[in-house]
């Protein structure tokens, strides 16, 4: 008699324990645990012997030396964006997610992709949430060629493999991973167990076969459905598509890729005729109006392999409570109290009245230290209600000791400044570059006081 294996896995991290608790001790998240059936014995013990065999066939031991090193062969998803964030491209027989909140485009953005590759090889795209003539009407109004495409509305995994080796796609997409289930899995779809099998179903299904599967895995906020985090372990790339709903703005990002490096951005913008690359991001994430306030100030990030200009705002503003308040939105709020701290004691100001909201315009989310000194510019401008020169971009690593401190790529973040008309900038002074910039004027601090004296 076939007897059921449970697992408890947390939904927020997917990491296992061998029994329920109320808080996750990986990630430290409550109520998030959940019990999760491992399909039957039976069916487990004949695929394990099955893959034990297949194993026996074609497992051979090698030296490192003697692997071949033939780049991995590529295919462009014909986005310049969408290849950079994948690391130059879909990798044949690799499993990729895309995850994001609902709304955000991911099905939008795989119709494209899918449409136009569909000319150069066989495809198929699997719809779980919407019924083909959703599918056909959207392909229509976003006038996709589609002679090509192979469509298939189903949910069944078992089903769709089945037919997919009928049709031998070179790349195939799941739309999405939360609504498809496997019929050995008692639960529902969605459910922790249901995506984290099924994922690694597909997944194996694409190695045997050397079909890319692009999956689409759902975020939502209050973690109904089992989010892409649980299935991260067992596939090649994840990406998110990111963008606020009342921004046309939309970023990818990959947090995992095996086949390249994590963090690099592609920026699109969702138009009335679909998903467009932006090609010069910089250029919008800057639109700003001629009369900037006090408060504002460009600095240069670094997303993977290129420089990104953008805007940070501050306001500081007496503050009506006992406990001011500190909002960062787009930054990191620890870091903004840290800042504070190094401000009060380095700088001399004392912000302890005083609410402090800082903002990155455009949704961007700035992660890198090199944003804490243009944090610090624009709060004080703000403060002090002095401009920050139009044409001046700030960034640097501020210490705790007030030492500025250098960050990476310094000299391709001044040539960005200057690709896009800025005239002057304030950089740590180990980023001072060694020839003389003609008409641009640099200047290099050594600590907060600097900084601020400057202004
Ligand atoms: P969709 O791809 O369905 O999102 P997801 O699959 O991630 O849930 O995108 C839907 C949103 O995109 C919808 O709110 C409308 C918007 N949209 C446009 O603005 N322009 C378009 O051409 C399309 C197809 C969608
Ligand atoms: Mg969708």
């Amino acid at each position: 008699k076939s007897r059921q294996k449970v697992a408890y896995v947390c939904t927020d991290c997917g990491a296992d324990f061998p029994r329920w608790q109320g808080q996750c001790s990986e990630c430290n998240a409550w109520n998030t645990i959940s019990e999760v059936r491992l399909g039957s014995q039976t069916t487990r013990n004949t695929s394990a012997s099955r893959g034990g065999f297949a194993g026996l066939t074609q497992a051979k031991v090698q030296t490192l030396h003697e692997v071949d090193l033939q780049t991995v062969p590529r295919f462009s998803s014909g986005f310049a964006e969408f290849d950079r964030v994948l690391g130059g491209g879909i990798v044949p027989g690799s499993a990729i997610l895309i995850g994001g909140s609902p709304g955000a485009g991911k099905s939008t953005l795989l119709l494209q992709t899918m449409c136009l590759l569909a000319a150069q090889m066989p495809t198929l795209y699997v719809t779980g949430e919407e019924s083909l003539q959703q599918v056909a009407m959207r392909a229509q109004r976003l006038k996709l060629p589609t002679d090509k495409l192979r469509l298939l509305s189903e949910t069944s995994v078992e089903v769709i493999c089945e037919l997919a080796n009928q049709e031998k796609p070179k790349i195939m997409v799941i739309d999405s991973i939360q609504v498809m289930h496997l019929s050995d899995i008692q639960s529902a779809p969605g459910s922790v167990s249901q995506v984290r099998e099924t994922a690694a179903f597909l997944t194996r299904y694409a190695k045997q076969n050397n079909v890319a599967i692009i999956m689409v895995g759902h975020v939502t906020k209050d973690g109904s459905l089992a989010g892409p985090k649980v299935l991260e372990h067992c596939i090649d790339c994840s990406v998110i598509l990111d963008g606020d709903s009342d921004s046309r703005f939309r970023t990818l990002r990959s947090t995992k890729n095996r086949f390249g490096a994590v963090n690099e951005l592609g920026v699109f913008a969702m138009l009335g005729d679909g998903l467009k690359e932006v090609k010069n991001p910089s250029a919008i994430f800057l639109s700003r109006s001629e009369d900037h306030g006090c408060g504002s100030v460009v600095l240069t990030l670094w997303e993977g392999t290129r420089p990104l200009l953008v805007e940070i705002q501050a306001l500081v503003d007496q503050s009506q409570l006992s406990n001011p308040r500190r909002v960062a939105v787009g930054a990191e709020q620890n870091r903004l109290a840290l800042l504070l701290a190094v401000l009060h004691r380095h700088g001399g100001l004392m912000l302890g009245d005083f609410d402090v909201f800082v903002n990155v315009v455009g949704g961007v989310k700035v992660t890198e230290t090199s944003a804490d000194l243009a944090i610090l510019m624009a709060i004080v401008s703000s403060y002090r209600e002095i401009k920050i020169p139009k044409e001046m971009i700030i960034f640097g690593e501020v210490g705790l000791s007030g030492e500025i401190r250098p960050v990476p790529n310094g000299s391709e973040r001044i040539n960005e400044a200057i690709k896009h008309g800025f005239k002057k900038a304030i950089v740590p002074i180990a980023n001072l570059p060694k020839g003389k910039l003609d008409g641009f004027e640099i200047h290099g601090v050594k600590n907060l006081q600097e900084a601020l004296n400057l202004l």
